[in-house]
């Protein structure tokens, strides 16, 4: 069923988010039926374009990002109708508010208005008060904010309490789009609806958990905003750690956004601090060099980057978080993640822990369960099983318990902006991020980049298309474990 009608009005809606996700994301829901035929998207930026122009380049942006047989003109035709554009600087209170507040006065007061931010966030708070001074902020209004919050603790609180001071904390929703991937989701259910899981949930059953999120992709064009960034602040401080906290938290008492939001601070709250002077123990962080992807020579971070820069900023990280709590005791939780790596794969690895002893002639390998976040989301569970070959001894043969959902269920996975855009709509911020938790994750975060500014670990190179530098494996290997692909 459609949600309740509403206005979507977006700043930063020539970028490269609009055009790449939001749009396309609005489309799927359209076509749908899950957007009301009257609904409307206004995008704002400051180019001065026209309405046809901007209705053109959404055209156009639908046509690159959607598969043709996902297009239906007549659908394209009345999607396109639902957009409008403004030319407006929202960050200037002198800028052209008076159109903006022209066409969202021709709807009631009582229509669910969303503001949603893709810009830099050093404008969030202007913005903010701008649609404040201009009296735009209604009861039903929401204000949608992108990562990053800041680069550290105290440039996130400064953003939101900019926000905070126009925007009730449940009207912030705050965007971690790994929330909206389908198989993050799907954590809840597998652990929470599978006691054959649940039961064996934690140090007793657990040897050790990997979450990693491994791109083939370099910087992009988006070498500008990275190089300030680098890979901690721009994966594991957001996207990381939150699939952390869905598989490590304890039960919430109910499915209510609060309760599951809850648990998850109390994970972060349990991480062992990882102190700047023992970053060399727990971390390892690395710069792809120039190397091959998918049988193609790509070049090194720092020509990604433009002629003659230098830069510290890592492309890479690997570390080893500790939950000091009564379930996970023990249990090492690895997490890394990197640019330029051999595969795309984000995926989460359960490693259980061997049988105390063997009756077998050869010791059978300890159980794993790998859930795949993308590409093909699924859950493999690997078992010991009796190896098949006629002998005279009973031997063991590794095989895998394997669940491809596409398959299974005939259906398109939808991309994780889909169900999270229409979520800001019905009021659910079940899968957003409170302001509580980002302030947990930079407390954790911080004392990892200062005991890296005074390169208490070192920068260590990699090639291009393999899985990270050597520290990478060490981290590991200094308990005896293994990454995934090294099993
Ligand atoms: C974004 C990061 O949040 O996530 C990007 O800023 C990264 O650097 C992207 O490429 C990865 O998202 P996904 O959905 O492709 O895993």
């Amino acid at each position: 069923p459609p949600v309740d009608t509403f206005d979507y009005i977006v700043f930063g809606g020539t970028g490269d988010l609009t055009m790449r996700k939001l749009l396309p994301a609005l489309y799927y829901r359209f076509r749908d039926g899950q957007v009301p035929a009257d609904a409307r998207i206004i995008a704002t930026a400051r180019s001065p374009l026209s309405r046809g122009e901007y209705q053109d380049r959404a055209r156009q942006a639908l046509q690159e990002h959607i598969p043709p047989a996902s297009l239906e003109a007549d659908t394209v035709t009345r999607f396109i109708e639902l957009v409008h554009y403004v030319s407006l600087n929202g960050a200037e209170a002198q800028s052209n508010w008076a159109d903006l507040r022209g066409l969202l006065d021709q709807e009631p007061e009582t229509r669910i208005r969303v503001y949603y931010l893709a810009t830099s966030p050093a404008l969030y708070g202007q913005i903010c008060e701008n649609l404040s001074k201009q009296n735009l902020i209604t009861e039903q209004s929401r204000v949608v904010l992108e990562k990053p919050i800041g680069t550290d603790l105290q440039s996130a609180n400064a953003i939101n309490d900019s926000v905070g001071r126009h925007f009730p904390e449940n009207h912030i929703f705050r965007i971690d789009h790994y929330l909206g991937k389908e198989t993050v989701q799907n954590l809840i259910t597998l652990r929470f609806a599978n006691p054959v899981f649940e039961r064996l949930w934690t140090s007793d059953a657990i040897d050790y958990v990997q979450i990693t999120a491994a791109e083939t992709v370099g910087v992009e064009g988006r070498g500008a905003y990275y190089d300030r960034s680098g890979c901690l602040r721009d994966m594991i401080q957001n996207h990381l750690l939150q699939v952390l906290c869905l598989v490590a938290m304890d039960p919430p008492v109910s499915l209510d956004a609060d309760s599951v939001r809850n648990e998850k601070l109390k994970v972060l709250h349990a991480l062992k601090p990882i102190r700047p002077s023992d970053v060399a123990i727990y971390t390892s962080r690395g710069q792809y060099m120039r190397g091959h992807v998918n049988g193609q020579t790509v070049g090194s971070y720092l020509e990604d980057l433009g002629e003659g820069v230098t830069s510290e900023t890592e492309t890479f990280v690997a570390l080893k978080a500790e939950i000091l709590s009564w379930r996970w005791g023990n249990v090492p939780f690895y997490l890394r993640s990197g640019k330029r790596m051999a595969e795309k794969c984000s995926e989460i690895v359960i490693q259980f822990k061997s049988a105390p002893w063997t009756i077998f002639a050869n010791r059978p390998a300890a159980n794993r369960l790998v859930i795949r976040i993308q590409p093909d989301e699924g859950v493999m569970l690997s078992v010991s099983t009796k190896d098949p070959t006629p002998t005279d001894s009973l031997s063991l043969r590794e095989a895998d318990i394997n669940i491809e959902f596409e398959k299974a269920f005939n259906i398109r996975y939808p991309d994780s902006y889909e169900r999270l855009l229409l979520d800001v709509v019905r009021g659910d911020p079940i899968l957003f991020i409170r302001r509580d938790e980002v302030e947990a994750a930079w407390k954790w975060i911080d004392p990892i980049l200062q005991g890296w500014s005074k390169n208490e670990a070192p920068l260590e190179p990699y090639p291009a298309g393999t899985w990270g530098p050597e520290g990478a494996r060490n981290l590991l290997a200094q308990s005896g474990h293994l990454w995934h692909e090294d099993m």
